[in-house]
């Protein structure tokens, strides 16, 4: 069989490495049907889910449930990160072969996971596999408490810069004393982005993410859409913004943090509206549409959305469209525009903070492994379809 590509471009299917599909616990905002459904409709094969579910996955018994729950749902391939807690050291370490990464809290966010203490922080970066991905939410929660207790209903200021700064110096010198591998996830300033490339230098291990909210929204975005802007880390000023374009060099992925929340949650009082907005499905057609003005190239998104997940998350059978790896394929008409709509958004929660957006370059057809499975519009695999990933 021949498959007519003409005028399309061909491109390996996106990993998204930072989703909250909210299966178990949260299922009135997403399930791994609809957050797998969005996935696809956006051009992405492969999710590593985090685990800040209900009950977060951060034991055997809970890695194992979840694992059971989502499997005759999702309808792309998936991986799980484990949640790390103040206890669960040996049990994170024994799973790791298990799980995509590890992640770390350092500052709370949407659920219960968190670690602030130094043993625990300091036992887990010693003892989970030093090669293993573990990934860390790098905001300091002593400094986020007291920023917020100003009182400040301005969420960049309840959550400025300085608590980033603060747990990711923390982060990187412990990497540097253990000599592991560190992910930083949503990294939003220039002097994040210091830090990292100065750790680097130094020949500290660390890898970093941007998303697609920090890259292309600023806190001007955030007093249009209210709680709908609420996110974890904030966005930042147009400078910031601005400054991780001028060092995309830096950044190795682009994760969405798919973090969906009802409109009747976020309709609730600033206090009492969770953080997070949906991104899984407009973070292919956001990039293409930045390809098409010149900001970056096509490969440079396959470099951050596929080549370097694949390596850091050490995924066996993917690869960006090579002999012997599964065919994962995303054919994609660059000359296509149409508006991003909340109409048009498979989350379960129906809305998008891209809403009005005109973007240039769709996605026409998705493959998974071999088989396809979106044609313009239509999802055409049943739920069950998505096959967990194998790890290197
Ligand atoms: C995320 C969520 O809702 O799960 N929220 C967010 O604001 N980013 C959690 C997280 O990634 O911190
Ligand atoms: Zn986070
Ligand atoms: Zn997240």
């Amino acid at each position: 069989p021949v498959l007519d590509a003409t005028g399309l471009l061909v491109l390996p299917g996106m990993i998204d490495s930072h989703v909250h599909f909210r299966d178990p616990g949260g299922t009135h905002k997403e399930d791994f049907l609809s957050g797998t459904q969005a996935a696809l409709a956006g051009g992405v094969t492969t999710v590593l889910d985090m685990p800040n579910t209900n009950p977060p996955t951060d034991s055997r018994e809970h890695l194992e449930e979840k694992l059971a729950q989502i499997a005759p749902k999702a309808v792309v391939d998936y991986g799980l990160y484990f949640g790390a807690t103040d206890t669960n050291i040996e049990e994170a370490a024994d799973l790791a072969d298990r799980v995509a990464a590890m992640k770390l809290y350092m500052g709370s966010s949407t659920g219960s996971l968190l670690v602030t203490e130094f043993p625990p922080i300091y036992q887990h970066f010693s003892t989970f596999p030093h090669q293993k991905a573990l990934v860390v939410h790098a905001e300091d929660e002593q400094s986020l408490k007291y920023f917020g207790a100003q009182g400040s209903k301005i969420h960049n200021q309840a959550r400025p810069p300085l608590s980033a700064q603060i747990a990711l110096s923390r982060a990187l010198a412990i990497a540097e004393k253990t000599g592991r591998v560190l992910h930083i996830a949503h990294t939003t300033t220039e002097r994040e982005l210091e830090l990292i490339y100065e750790a680097r230098q130094k020949g500290v291990r660390v890898t970093c993410e941007v998303t697609p909210l920090h890259l292309f929204l600023t806190e001007e975005a955030q007093q249009r859409l209210g709680n709908y802007g609420k996110v974890n880390p904030p966005l930042r000023s147009s400078r910031d913004r601005e400054a991780l374009w001028r060092h995309f060099d830096i950044i190795d992925t682009i994760g969405t943090d798919h973090a969906p929340h009802t409109r009747e949650e976020k309709d609730q009082p600033y206090e009492k509206a969770p953080s997070g907005m949906t991104g899984v499905q407009t973070m292919l057609p956001l990039l293409l549409n930045a390809a098409s003005e010149g900001r970056l190239t096509v490969e440079a998104i396959v470099q951050r959305c596929v080549v370097n997940p694949i390596r850091i998350f050490a995924l066996a059978n993917k690869g960006a469209l090579e002999i012997g790896k599964d065919a994962d394929i995303v054919l994609v008409n660059p000359q296509e525009e149409y508006e991003i709509t909340n109409e048009s958004i498979l989350s379960k929660c129906g809305w998008t903070p891209f809403a009005g957006t005109r973007i240039k370059g769709k996605v026409k057809q998705v493959f998974v492994r071999g088989e396809l499975s979106y044609d313009d519009g239509k999802i055409l695999v049943q739920p069950g379809s998505g096959r967990q990933v194998r790890y290197r």
